[in-house]
């Protein structure tokens, strides 16, 4: 190669990027001083800021949104033996929850345009072992929550939601995604609209519900018992302080956050539109809004999705199929004896789709150049 030629490396795009700065530095510095590490005031802050931001009655902070899921879920009745309806695309840990319990995960088809968990198919799965619905907000898209409380209402079944990418979501009367009423569970992995490093909270309207919550995350002791006594079986699902602080600064700032993200959607829908056969997100509809998690596409069906993955590296730009679908990941196939063609419409789905870049405080011109590398790759 002669001198001065050289091919220099193209900039690095990531997959996420967590919007975490001085304000939360100074958080984190400020308990550390405080000396009160765990179960300390922010928690109780965290837990009444993040209760009225979604309009519901309580909020329990917990270690993560799997841990959240589980103590919903073993709140709600769930127990060894029962079924529990709910969507094979969504992340793993939604139907690992259920197992936590002994209990059965039963996976229905999803909806093709929101690709949400579709209630007709959850109908058509529920029998004489369901206790509950596990409805996943998928990409932060809000669930038909009004056909999934009809059909609780019918067989008098538990609904919880896992609302871990749908912060931020609202349905046609405003009410946000986790104001319901029923148990929802939000989740604050550095991917997602407001991080805590690890984290998540479970929020629901029942005083009964808060206290059982709190209890089992705090290794089996209610409020007023000391640090030696348990009175049921508990885990180790708190939310340190350092945490909390974090989560009260990221609430703060989430609207600032959720209106980057919705930016840089429409940024991408407009810079995507152009690529023949590619489809998009679905858009809002039915009153319903979207609490901008990941921008996930789905491929031609003619496409290479690893060619596709490797094209766009070799440009620098990060990508990741997502989600698999759950029911076809080895442990499941193994336990359950799970095969291809049980959801025709998930399994299509999990096969084309792609997350690209998405964080705020990504520039227009980067995804700019994450659609010119993309149709340049599916050779459009
Ligand atoms: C749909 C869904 N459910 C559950 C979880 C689990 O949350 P966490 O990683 O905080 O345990 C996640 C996030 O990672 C998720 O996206």
């Amino acid at each position: 190669m002669p001198a001065g030629s050289e091919v220099s490396e193209p900039e690095q795009i990531p997959l996420a990027r967590p919007v975490v700065g001085e304000a939360e530095e100074r958080a984190v510095v400020e308990v550390l001083r405080s000396g009160r590490l765990s179960l300390g005031p922010r928690m109780q802050q965290f837990e009444q800021a993040f209760a009225a931001r979604v309009r519901a009655g309580f909020a329990s902070a917990v270690s993560s949104g799997t841990a959240g899921l589980h103590l919903a879920l073993r709140a709600v009745g769930v127990k060894e033996g029962d079924e529990v309806v709910t969507s094979p695309f969504s992340f793993v840990a939604s139907a690992n929850a259920v197992l936590y319990e002994r209990a059965r995960p039963v996976f229905a088809d999803i909806d093709p345009v929101t690709l949400n968990l579709d209630p007709a198919a959850a109908a058509a799965a529920v029998g004489e072992r369901t206790s509950a619905l596990l409805p996943v907000h998928v990409f932060g898209y809000p669930a038909d929550m009004v056909g999934f409380e009809r059909l609780a209402e019918q067989h008098a079944l538990a609904i919880v939601e896992d609302a871990c990418e749908a912060l931020g979501a609202s349905y046609a009367d405003g009410r946000p995604v986790g104001g319901r009423g029923h148990p929802a569970v939000f989740g604050f992995y550095p991917n997602k609209q407001l991080t805590t490093g690890e984290g998540g909270m479970v929020v629901h309207d029942d005083a009964a519900l808060k206290e059982r919550i709190d209890a089992e995350r705090n290794q089996g002791r209610s409020a007023e018992m000391g640090w030696l006594e348990h009175d049921r079986l508990g885990f180790n699902y708190r939310l340190s302080e350092l945490a909390c602080a974090v989560g009260i600064v990221q609430l703060g700032r989430l609207n600032e956050m959720l209106t980057a993200r919705s930016w840089l959607a429409r940024c991408y829908r407009e810079a995507l539109s152009g690529i023949e056969g590619l489809e998009l997100p679905c858009r809002d509809a039915d009153g319903n809004a979207r609490g901008w998690f990941v921008f996930v596409v789905q491929l031609p069906r003619e496409a290479d999705r690893e060619e596709t993955v490797r094209a766009l590296a070799a440009r620098g730009i990060a990508s990741k199929p997502y989600l698999p679908a759950i029911h076809l990941v080895s442990f499941y196939r193994e336990r359950f004896g799970h095969r291809e063609g049980e959801f025709p419409v998930c399994e299509d789905v999990a096969a084309r789709s792609l997350a690209l870049p998405f964080f705020p405080g990504m520039e227009e011109g980067r995804v700019a150049r994450v659609a010119e590398a993309l149709a340049a790759a599916l050779g459009r």
